[in-house]
């Protein structure tokens, strides 16, 4: 009795450390020590060792940024989401897309799980200062021929494009993002990039930025998010 009273006390404290963890990271307060940036440039995610990831071509690597061109890539997105937060935005997306994953569609088909998250922000016209934010799945290469149609959610096959990244680790909180996009487009004042970003984005001002998370909401170590911009560019760049 006694025993098993201290192993539930035990088991309650694991589960509120568990708690704590998931509703600080939830709500940014582990933001000093978690959002550092890795490092100056940008690397490989560790995530693409374990499971698929789109490739790329690095086209540039700059100061805190590199510039990627992804030839053509199959994502399943969701419809615009209208949230204030992107966190928010982006676990209602990802649900939806798990289900997916897990045989929620047409063909009632399993597809594996694969990386980066994006989620799109795009600003919107609401009155409670809301973005739109879509949020989709890389389908893997096995997928891409055929993937499975569902009820909610789109199928994009993207044209090549160009991406300026910047990567920066731990939990993403709302009040990181703008920060570390703003840090983005500071470090590429001044480059044929920005120049290509402002005619692309000129052109078509549906998207802002991008936020691509590489890892689970249950792993701690070692994560990895990337701010994109993309972009078209009219020649073919290759250093
Ligand atoms: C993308 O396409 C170019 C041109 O066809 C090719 O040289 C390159 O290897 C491709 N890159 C990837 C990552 O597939």
């Amino acid at each position: 009795m006694k025993y098993s009273n201290s192993m539930a006390a035990f088991n309650l404290f694991k589960l509120s450390i568990l708690l704590s963890i998931l509703l600080n990271s939830h709500f940014g307060l582990c933001s000093e020590t978690s959002n550092k940036q890795i490092s100056k440039g940008v690397s490989s995610p560790p995530t693409c060792s374990r499971i698929e990831c789109p490739s790329y071509d690095v086209i540039h690597v700059g100061n805190g940024y590199e510039i990627r061109r992804y030839n053509s890539t199959v994502w399943a997105s969701t419809s615009p989401i209208q949230d204030i937060s992107l966190v928010e935005a982006t676990r209602t997306g990802f649900l939806q897309l798990f289900d997916y994953i897990q045989g929620k569609n047409n063909y009632e088909e399993k597809i594996e799980m694969t990386a980066p998250v994006l989620s799109e922000v795009s600003p919107s016209d609401g009155p409670l200062c809301e973005s739109s934010f879509v949020v989709s799945f890389y389908v893997p290469k096995v997928n891409q021929a055929n993937p499975p149609p569902a009820k909610g959610l789109q199928v994009q096959r993207w044209n090549p494009v160009y991406a300026a990244v910047r990567q920066f680790s731990g939990f993403v909180a709302d009040s990181d993002v703008g920060v570390e996009a703003a840090a983005l487009q500071a470090s590429l004042v001044d480059t044929v990039w920005s120049a290509a970003i402002e005619k692309s984005h000129g052109a078509d001002h549906t998207s802002v930025y991008t936020v691509a998370q590489y890892n689970s909401p249950f792993e701690f170590d070692d994560r990895v998010n990337e701010i994109w911009m993309l972009f078209d560019m009219e020649d073919d760049f290759t250093e």
